[in-house]
């Protein structure tokens, strides 16, 4: 018998989740949307307001579990990667805790999480897999052999997928963060209206930021010609740069699979909730026999119900942090 209480602070959202005995009973996030005024998290912004929700969060959390604090066996919270001031304010409330109820404390590597969340629910992907990580801050295309045998085997060498989404959409005068309000307009515009220049990187590895700048230069010498050129043809514009980051990121996937010859196919991360990529890698399962693994909506985005079910896995291993561990920003994968 189990019940781990997860916490997730590591950018702008304050997270709580409990994990029963294997079993999601609560996932609770508290939204932080006074970024919006800015165009991006401002990180001491975010430190302040996850000092402001943690408690309520948890609170919340240990009543839609109806779970008493006195049933916990165990705290599990974010160590990295993530922002240094948000992942403080989380282990140093995930260490009090764990202290005051004399339980033991579990760290867990942010981007393990986003992978080990198809493990909340069925389908769950078969060893190995592996997992295209797409968030605010990472690009990954990973080898998963076990829970926490993960090998990076493709990486962006620049921007992350979602920054080329939140980019664009700043430059299309959209507010943050802008990839799911590209992936709205997307769904009424043509994906090849316009063509932007796809990045020809070597192995399995990403690049986006030239592919930002040409969206920049298109944008602008469009605009010479027609000063409302981004209102007039927003649907369209949408649709085509979330084609193009699809093809990018799915080229690659193919790349992976062949050389690995694994058909065992999962994404993870913020970026994995866009409807484009979600229908585009369905149809790719259907022509190249993939079985493939999509995350429900809510564990696509940072929650601690990922960070909760890779806590339960630690758990099982009895793999235990002391009361010295500090938070790390950059956090080795
Ligand atoms: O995993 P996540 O919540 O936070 C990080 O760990 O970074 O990912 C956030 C990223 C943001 O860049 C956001 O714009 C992107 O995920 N995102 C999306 C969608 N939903 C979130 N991008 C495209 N389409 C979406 N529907
Ligand atoms: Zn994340």
């Amino acid at each position: 018998m189990s019940v781990i209480l997860a916490i997730e602070s590591s950018c702008d959202d304050t997270s709580v989740a409990i994990c029963n005995n294997g079993k999601i009973t609560a996932n609770v996030i508290a939204n932080q949307t006074i970024h919006q005024n800015y165009g991006g998290v401002i990180p001491e912004l975010a430190s302040r307001v996850h000092q402001q929700n943690i408690v309520p969060t948890v609170h919340q959390a240990l009543l839609n579990a109806k779970v008493d604090k006195k049933d916990i066996s165990a705290v599990a919270f974010t160590q990295g990667p993530g922002l240094f001031g948000s992942l403080l304010v989380g282990v140093s409330f995930a260490k009090s805790f764990a202290l005051a109820l004399n339980i033991p404390l579990i760290s867990v590597n942010h981007m393990h999480a986003h992978i080990l969340a198809h493990f909340i629910d069925d389908p769950k992907p078969k060893f190995p897999f592996l997992c295209l990580t797409v968030s605010g801050g990472h690009t990954q295309i990973v080898l998963i052999k076990d829970y926490f045998n993960m090998e990076v085997v493709g990486e962006t060498l620049d921007d992350a997928a979602g920054e080329a989404f939140d980019k664009t959409a700043k430059l299309l005068h959209l507010p943050y963060p802008g990839g799911p309000l590209i992936d709205k307009h997307a769904q009424n515009g043509n994906p090849t209206a316009f063509q932007f220049a796809v990045p020809q990187i070597a192995d399995l590895n990403f690049s986006f930021s030239g592919f930002k700048t040409s969206i920049l230069y298109f944008i602008r010498k469009q605009e010479k010609e027609n000063p409302n050129f981004i209102a007039d043809n927003l649907d369209d514009i949408c649709a085509s740069v979330q084609f193009s980051i699809i093809q990018i990121l799915l080229n690659k996937l193919k790349k992976a699979a062949k050389q690995f010859e694994i058909n065992e196919i999962a994404i993870a991360g913020g970026v994995s909730a866009n409807s484009g990529l979600r229908n585009a890698l369905t149809q790719i399962a259907d022509e190249l026999d993939w079985n493939v693994y999509i995350p429900a909506f809510q564990y696509c985005t940072d929650n601690a119900g990922m960070i909760a079910i890779a806590g339960y896995q630690k758990f099982l291993e009895g793999d235990f942090v002391g009361q010295e561990v500090s938070p790390m920003a950059r956090m080795e994968f």
